[in-house]
């Protein structure tokens, strides 16, 4: 029986152009949720994969089942262009070549392009191009080539809750890869994929509040977002409100809150007192990959519940709106501190300070202090911008900071520094927090410093901070704790890792490194973020953990570094909510079979 369904599967296989049927393909018949004639083999590498459907295969759908599914979403599925096309002659898509040039649509993209919300306003953009294989940049030749990438094949700008039940079904019936996009800030790669048919939430931009919320779990005011709105849009509604209120957000306006921040986590400036954004969800509406709607909260679904606080994005469900805690707002301040070779001239005195700077990392967290900083790319830069005191007056904020300027001048480093202060958190966020750019090629990973880690290693901590800019990367620091605020009791309710509960730093590391770079340089930039920039941060800092959204997507023992003691539980919820994998991306709780084949394309499972 079994040879028989390989035999179906090869026979069309046979049929298909350039598919090779995989030797001993019996095991395929054994992926969950296989279907005769849904999957394609494939080897690579010496080994045996069973793949989604991709463009070309024996098992794309047909134009009258795109036609189909067009009018079931309401006329709202696109094939898709790279932003770029408007700048070359042709683009070159899987699905045929087409005349793209229009040049004051090329001018368009080409100032847009480092603009944050004018990359989040395109439907399948993502803002770091280094996962889209950069094989379209806006240019000034026309003459260049432009193709896919690794951006998505077709999308559906979802407008209801049924066009994304729609495409649920359709990329499950079908077997192709889904991606579920809604900014696109994505630093893994996680919002584009080769080959894939795209979801975008984009369009669900509601938001409602209330004073007395009264569901499972909560009782209180709360603020409900549709699945498309972004930090700065739900914070303008809360301030608004009279008295004003506020939620927790990261640190950047433009993403997203009921997307993967979420998912994720979510860490920002407020997690000092209210933990992560997921910490302070209540409700969630969710689609499944069968296509079912459903609530999840303390009492219905509450293993899915747990799961979407921190369990990895894009791995549960679809959601398409959250209830989130609201806060009241607080008077605040801020102060900014720079060195840099303007100010100080002696590379060793640098790195002194920067101990300093550092070793204050436990003394802020434990004050309530949310610290932002950057040590580069310009080699003896450091940028704290801002540290910031939620609810406290310049004068508390300068009392804390206060012994970390009297080491700086014992040492006789130069540097500048500003403060101010705001009515409220709010008017902080806006006016502090620097503009972020899109558009940036770089790989990126991470790791996070525990407090045991400050109190027992910090030279080997600035030790790694030199291995780290030596290797040619640089750090992106956030203090928070967030177990600071948050009361014990409410830490397990969600699937964060325990550890960040004890985190007092968290770092990105950033490995620029074009899209388009030879096959031979992405590996060897690969290879020197994971094993160098942070293999050392990870040996200085063995109680730390790793965020999976700002994270190496090829992060080690990712199960434990991303999820510690939660991992076990988030693969059983894995498997009960999506057992055939209809929903990827990449290191999520249930995906250790699946790979991108064939240089980061074909997304198959391994036999
Ligand atoms: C400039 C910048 C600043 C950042 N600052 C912070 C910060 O301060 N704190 C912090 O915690 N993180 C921060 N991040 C990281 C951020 O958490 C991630 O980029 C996050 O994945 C963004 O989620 P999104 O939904 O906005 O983006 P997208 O790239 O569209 O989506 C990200 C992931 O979530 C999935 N997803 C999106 N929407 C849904 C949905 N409705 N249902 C199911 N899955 C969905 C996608 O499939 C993808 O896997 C920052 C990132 C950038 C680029
Ligand atoms: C979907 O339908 C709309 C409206 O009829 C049309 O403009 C669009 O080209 C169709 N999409 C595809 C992929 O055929
Ligand atoms: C992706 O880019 C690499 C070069 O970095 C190239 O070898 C490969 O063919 C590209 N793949 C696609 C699908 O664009
Ligand atoms: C702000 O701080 C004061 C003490 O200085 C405290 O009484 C108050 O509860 C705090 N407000 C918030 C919202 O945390
Ligand atoms: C301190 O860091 C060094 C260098 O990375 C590492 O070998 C050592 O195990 C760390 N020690 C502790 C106690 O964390």
């Amino acid at each position: 029986m079994k040879g028989g369904i390989v035999g179906v599967l090869c026979s069309a296989l046979l049929l298909a152009v350039e598919a090779a049927c995989a030797p001993n393909s019996d095991a395929i018949t054994k992926v969950p949720g296989f279907k005769p004639n849904k999957w394609v083999a494939r080897t690579w590498e010496g080994n045996n994969y069973a793949c989604k459907c991709h463009p070309g295969d024996y098992c794309w759908p047909k134009q009258n089942h795109w036609n189909n599914l067009n009018r079931t979403v309401g006329g709202n599925l696109r094939v898709n262009l790279p932003p770029g096309a408007p700048c070359y002659n042709t683009f070159q898509g899987p699905l045929g070549t087409v005349n793209t040039y229009d040049a004051a649509k090329c001018a368009a993209v080409t100032a847009g392009f480092p603009n944050e919300q004018f990359q989040i306003e395109l439907p399948t953009a993502g803002l770091w191009t280094y996962f889209t294989n950069d094989t379209c940049r806006p240019t000034a030749d026309p003459t260049g080539s432009c193709t896919l990438g690794y951006y998505p094949v077709l999308y559906i700008t979802a407008k209801t809750v049924a066009h994304i039940q729609a495409g649920i079904n359709f990329a499950r019936n079908n077997n192709l890869r889904l991606v579920i996009r809604n900014t696109g800030h994505d630093f893994l790669g996680r919002s584009v994929g080769w080959g894939s048919l795209v979801i975008n939430t984009h369009s669900f931009k509601s938001i409602s509040t209330t004073n007395n919320w009264n569901g499972p779990g909560y009782n209180g005011p709360a603020i409900t977002v549709g699945a498309g709105v972004q930090a700065f849009e739900a914070l303008a509604h809360l301030n608004s409100l009279s008295p004003p209120r506020i939620m927790v957000t990261g640190e950047c306006a433009t993403v997203g809150v009921a997307g993967g921040l979420v998912q994720g986590g979510g860490h920002g400036p407020l997690t000092n007192f209210y933990g992560f954004l997921a910490d302070t969800a209540v409700q969630f509406k969710v689609i499944t990959a069968d296509g079912k709607i459903q609530t999840a909260n303390a009492n219905t679904n509450s293993d899915l519940f747990w799961a979407l606080k921190g369990g990895g994005p894009a791995a549960f469900a679809v959601i398409t709106e959250v209830t989130y805690k609201t806060f009241a707002d607080t008077p605040s301040a801020g102060i900014n501190l720079d060195i840099n070779p303007a100010t100080n001239s002696d590379p060793a005195l640098y790195w002194e300070a920067v101990r300093k700077f550092h070793s204050y990392s436990t003394h802020f967290v434990d004050n309530g202090l949310y610290v932002y900083y950057e040590i580069g790319p310009v080699p003896n830069t450091l940028h704290v911008h801002p540290i910031v005191g939620v609810n406290k007056t310049l004068a508390q904020l300068q009392a804390v900071v206060q012994p970390l300027f009297d080491d700086l001048d014992a040492l006789g480093v130069g540097y500048t520094t500003s403060s101010e202060t705001y009515g409220t958190f709010y008017d902080l966020y806006n006016a502090m927090f620097e503009i972020e750019m899109a558009g940036n090629s770089a790989l990126t990973g991470g790791w996070t410093i525990g407090r045991q880690d400050v109190i027992n290693n910090h030279t080997a901590i600035i030790d790694a901070f030199q291995t780290v800019m030596n290797a040619g990367s640089f750090i992106v620091g956030h203090m928070w704790s967030a177990g600071h605020g948050l009361p014990q009791s409410e830490w397990a309710k969600s699937a964060i890792n325990p550890r960040f509960r004890n985190v007092v730093d968290k770092l990105i590391t950033i490995v620029p490194v074009s899209g388009d770079a030879p096959l031979a340089a992405k590996a060897e930039a690969q290879n020197r973020l994971t094993n160098i920039v942070d293999g050392s941060l990870r040996a200085a800092a063995p109680n730390g953990a790793s965020y999976i959204n700002e994270a190496d997507p090829f992060q080690p023992d990712w199960q434990n570094a991303f999820w510690g003691t939660n991992y076990q539980r988030l693969l059983q919820i894995r498997r009960k909510y999506d057992p055939e994998g209809v929903f990827y991306a990449v290191s999520t709780p249930g995906t250790e079979r699946w790979e991108q084949i064939e240089t980061g394309t074909r997304l198959c499972v391994k036999l």
